[in-house]
């Protein structure tokens, strides 16, 4: 299990990008009177075929090249702090069409773990890939905040050579 839900969420938000999605956009709902979060992972990459998904979902399936054993760990450590936080964890997926992980959890469960770095783990999905749209849609009571890294990307002054060679901090930027 992770210490922070930030880093369950980058798990997943890598498979995403292992998939070719273009778009991966990441939903974090607290919502404290139905003692209730939400973390939904949608993405628009290759999908799984029905027994893909099957094998994941029953045998923690992986398609990973270069591993010893074909497990892989993510989905199924989301899945177990999900379930152990008397909530629900659901994987829906259409070949070519793209990937929803969802994962509740009851908020004041006394093994829930905290969210953690949300904005590391978005750091981090736009350094692996700086051309993808990487969202974050968070909302906590009347709280709101969204994030698009491609979002006035193309307005943006060209970069010169100062910027080239920042990498991840020029690509991403608000
Ligand atoms: N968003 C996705 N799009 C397409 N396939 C996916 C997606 N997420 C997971 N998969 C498939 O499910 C498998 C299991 O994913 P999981 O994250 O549990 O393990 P892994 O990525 O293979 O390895 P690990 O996360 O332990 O490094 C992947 O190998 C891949 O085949
Ligand atoms: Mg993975």
């Amino acid at each position: 299990m992770f210490d922070q839900l930030s880093l369950n969420i980058l798990d997943i938000g890598m498979n995403s990008l292992a998939a070719g999605a273009t778009v991966v956009r990441i939903t974090v709902i607290e919502d404290v009177p139905h003692d209730q979060l939400l973390i939904r992972i949608r993405d628009n990459g290759r999908g799984m075929d029905e027994k893909t998904l099957r094998d994941v979902l029953a045998k923690n399936a992986s398609t990973k090249a270069g591993r010893k054993k074909p497990i892989g760990l993510g989905l199924a450590l989301l899945r177990q702090t999900s379930e152990m936080c008397d909530g629900a964890f659901r994987i829906q997926s259409a070949p070519g069409k793209g990937t929803g992980v969802t994962a509740s959890m009851r908020l004041s469960h006394v093994d829930r773990p905290p969210l953690g770095d949300l904005n590391a783990t978005i750091f981090a999905l736009c350094a692996v890939n700086q051309d993808a749209d990487v969202q974050l849609h968070y909302r906590s009571g009347d709280q709101k905040f969204h994030f698009s890294s491609q979002e006035g990307k193309h307005n943006e002054p060209r970069r010169t050579q100062e910027t080239q060679g920042k990498g991840a901090a020029a690509g991403c930027a608000a």
